[in-house]
C-alpha cells in the first residue's frame, strides 16, 4: 500500500487546526497509520529539507518549523501521495484553490516564510526517505 508523510506544521499546531486537517485526510478515505507530535530537531530539519539547501527560503523555513511543535503522521491508501497534495493545495496559501486544507485555512502572514500549514511528501521516494526520518 503506498504511504505518504503529512506534517502539521508549527502554524497549524498553534493556531488548533490539527484536528480539522487529520479529519479532513481521513474523510477523503485515507487510513492513519502513524501520529505523533514532536518538537523536531534543526538536524532532523536539515535531513528534512536537505533537497532546498541554498534557497532563499531555505533557513527561514528551518527556523519557521523549528517555532513550535509540529504533528507528523502517516496516512496509507491507493494514490495517497497525488491525492493528499491535492487535498493540500498549491504551495501558495494565497492562491490555493478554496476546498483545499492550504485554501481553506492559510493565507500571507506577511512573514518571510511561507506558511502553509501542511507538508505532503512528493514522490514514493521521498515519502520512504521522510518516514524513515520522522519516524526513525
Ligand atoms: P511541502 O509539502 O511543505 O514540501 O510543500 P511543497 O512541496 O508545496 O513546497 P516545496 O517542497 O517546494 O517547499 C517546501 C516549503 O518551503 C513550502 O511548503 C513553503 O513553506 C516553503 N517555500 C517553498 N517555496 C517558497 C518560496 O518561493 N518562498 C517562500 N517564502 N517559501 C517557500
Ligand atoms: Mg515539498
Amino acid at each position: 500500500i503506498e504511504r505518504t508523510l503529512v506534517l502539521v506544521k508549527p502554524d497549524g499546531v498553534q493556531r488548533g487546526l490539527t484536528g480539522t486537517i487529520l479529519s479532513r485526510i481521513e474523510a477523503k478515505g485515507y487510513r492513519l497509520a502513524e501520529l505523533k507530535q514532536v518538537e523536531a530537531s534543526r538536524e532532523l530539519l536539515e535531513k528534512h529539507y536537505e533537497e532546498h539547501v541554498g534557497k532563499p527560503f531555505y533557513e527561514p523555513l528551518v527556523e519557521f518549523m523549528l517555532s513550535g511543535p509540529v504533528v507528523a503522521a502517516v496516512f496509507e491508501g491507493h494514490r495517497v501521495i497525488e491525492g493528499f497534495r491535492s487535498l493540500a493545495g498549491t504551495t501558495d496559501p494565497t492562491i490555493a484553490a478554496p476546498g483545499t486544507i492550504r485554501g481553506d485555512f492559510g493565507r500571507d502572514w506577511g512573514v518571510k516564510v511561507q506558511q502553509n500549514l501542511v507538508h505532503g511528501s512528493d514522490s514514493a521516494e521521498s515519502a520512504e526517505r521522510e518516514i524513515g526520518i520522522w519516524f526513525a
